[in-house]
């Protein structure tokens, strides 16, 4: 039997793992830890919480005694658990560093005890490469993040590599781009938008919508982060991109398109600072241990449209209580 620890599970993406290893994988025990900060919640995990396979525990990665106990006997463990609001960062950087670096050192630090441990996977993104206006980046391409959590994602992944070198964890970093699909907290652009149009509301796109984003659905995500697990080299980095690149106008386009509305439902706002223009990855590396792609933005974002249409239950509290500055333009109205 394979434990896996999954830290972040309430999340967005950790959640949607924790649905694909009981969906697609049979004698395993997965135990979660998250501290159930504003994007994390319990419902997300609600169809696992009676299953005697699964265990849920409250608490911080950056506090050791909790991290020891929710790694006691695992083999493997998948680090989701980040501030990971890029807006969040540059208004407030503290909690980053804390979570995104000082808890991944508390898990490695952990994770060093336990000769049993087969597999550390953290995840980064591939926001530390910073961007790039023309071709894509490679694994070995320059590191250069632009804003506080690109920046503290690198430190925690770069610490990582650092324990796989140094006491020989065994350590894989994934570096993924934009993740889309069901149970994506609403102050991110997809549900943003989505459930504005739900509600007849006006979208809020940063400066001229000319940034791009490359669109990852977040099944393809978690059916790459199993495939590390069973087949990545310890000590590598691998990319995971969508291949799906769209400017956030025509993102905006699209989505309209989906609920047969126009472009008066736009509204422009005042950009982020510094915001990254283009990120775009070359995912030959993780191709070649076989992982593709199975959902293309057309089919993916219907998929999602449905599922923000058919759980109105689950966003609605959620989005009554998120930052209001999310609805009308973190960082204000256009000037
Ligand atoms: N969403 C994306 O597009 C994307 C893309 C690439 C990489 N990533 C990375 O994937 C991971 C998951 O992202 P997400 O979009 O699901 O984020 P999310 O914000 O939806 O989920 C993060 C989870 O971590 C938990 N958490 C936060 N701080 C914690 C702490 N100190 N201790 C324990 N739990 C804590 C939260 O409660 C939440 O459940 C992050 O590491 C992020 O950097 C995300």
């Amino acid at each position: 039997m394979r434990k896996y620890l999954v830290t972040g599970g309430a999340g967005f993406i950790g959640s949607n793992f924790v649905k694909y290893l009981f969906d697609t994988r049979k004698d395993i025990k997965v135990r979660v830890l998250d501290k159930l900060t504003y994007s994390g919640h319990r419902a997300n995990l609600k169809d696992f919480e009676k299953r005697p396979d699964f265990e849920f525990i409250k608490g911080d990665i950056c506090d050791a005694q909790i991290v020891q106990k929710a790694m006691r006997d695992v083999e493997v463990v998948v680090n989701f658990a980040a501030e990971s609001a890029v807006d969040r960062s540059i208004d407030d950087p503290q909690a980053f560093i804390k979570t995104d670096i000082f808890g991944v050192y508390t898990l490695l630090e952990e994770a060093r005890k336990h000769p049993g441990l087969k597999r550390f996977i953290q995840i980064s993104t591939d926001e530390v490469y910073g961007h790039i206006l023309k071709g894509s980046f490679t694994e070995t391409s320059e590191l250069r993040p632009r804003n506080p959590y690109s920046a503290s994602k690198l430190g925690g992944e770069r610490l990582a590599y650092s324990f796989f070198v140094t006491y020989g964890l065994p350590v894989i970093i994934s570096r993924a781009s934009n993740n889309y699909g069901p149970r994506c907290y609403p102050e991110k652009v997809i549900p943003l938008f989505v459930t504005n149009l739900i509600d007849g509301l006006k979208v809020p796109v940063y400066g001229k919508g000319r940034q791009i984003r490359d669109w990852l659905f977040v099944r393809d995500h978690c059916a790459a982060v199993d495939l590390l697990i069973e087949k990545g080299v310890n000590g590598e980095v691998y990319n995971i991109g969508g291949q799906q690149e769209l400017s956030n106008i025509e993102l905006a386009y699209r989505i309209l398109g989906l609920f047969g509305k126009d472009e008066s439902l736009i509204k422009f706002v005042q950009d982020r600072p510094g915001h990254d223009f283009r990120y775009s990855l070359d995912c030959s590396k993780i191709k070649k241990l076989g992982w593709r792609q199975h959902h293309n933005l057309n089919k993916g974002l219907k998929e999602t449209v449905e599922w923000y249409k058919n759980n109105e239950a689950w966003w609605r509290p959620i989005k009554k209580k998120m930052d209001q500055r999310y609805q009308h333009g973190f960082w204000g109205e256009k000037k």
